[in-house]
């Protein structure tokens, strides 16, 4: 899949497709600790809703407490190839998969009570439109956690961030800033933190802090109004 532009994109990146044998390998020894902390502290309830968005090889699945739904969503088949593999093996039952483009979710609004995203929103190719759907999908006072590196606000590091750009894209990332990230996104920013003082990586919770009245409600409301427009 392509943009139309010769820049290449990192979601087409080998690292989702063939070399997706590779990820678990390189990553996951990075990337599990800090989900596996970041999911214990939000206390997910018993029968909650839970969306990953770009849940990749499942690297995260092992975290969610048996107790809640699991939906987890991937454009690469490579990946979630090696997801499904993994929920076959654990025998895990309160996890699906779909395939899917996560900028254009095939789910009703407000189906979610937490949509997570780890990893993922320096890799599609419109951050903005990724967290509208987001936040489209998740409740009303649901939660989204994005767990991502982001460009830093010290002039050294965030040049590096630049100079390496051409390179990342290539791998399979790019680097954003967190204020152009959320700026724009209406979403309330309960929390923002680092698991420790040199991480790269910053873990943003966030409340949907979208309007009860969503268009599953607005429809029934205008279906009510029809009913009860005196006849002509
Ligand atoms: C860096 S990996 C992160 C995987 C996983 N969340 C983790 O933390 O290990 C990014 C994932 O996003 C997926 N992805 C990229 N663009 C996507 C899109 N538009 N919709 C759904 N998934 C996408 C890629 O296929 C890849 O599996």
């Amino acid at each position: 899949m392509t943009l139309g532009t010769t820049v290449p994109q990192a979601y087409e990146s080998k690292l989702y497709g063939e070399y997706s044998g590779l990820y678990d390998l390189f990553f996951a020894r990075f990337f599990y600790p800090r989900i596996k902390a970041v999911i214990r502290d939000l206390k997910i309830p018993a029968g909650a809703r839970v969306l990953e968005l770009g849940v990749g090889t499942g690297l995260a699945l092992r975290a969610y407490p048996p107790h809640c739904h699991v939906t987890g969503v991937d454009l690469a088949p490579d990946m979630l190839e090696r997801a499904q593999e993994r929920i076959d093996r654990k025998g895990w039952r309160h996890i699906e998969l779909h395939q899917m483009n996560a900028m254009d979710l095939d789910f009703d609004d407000s189906s979610f009570d937490y949509v997570m995203a780890f990893h993922v929103i320096s890799v599609v190719p419109d951050a903005g439109q990724f967290l509208a759907e987001a936040r489209r999908v998740c409740k009303p006072d649901g939660r989204i956690i994005v767990i991502n590196h982001f460009r830093s606000n010290k002039r050294v590091l965030a040049s590096l961030d630049r100079r390496i750009e051409p390179i990342t894209r290539r791998v399979g990332w790019h680097t954003l800033g967190r204020d152009e990230v959320f700026a724009e996104s209406a979403l309330e920013l309960e929390r923002v933190y680092k698991t420790s003082r040199r991480s790269l990586f910053t873990i943003v919770v966030a409340r949907n802090a979208k309007p009860v009245v969503d268009s599953v409600v607005a429809s029934r409301m205008v279906e009510l109004d029809r009913q009860n427009a005196p006849a002509n």
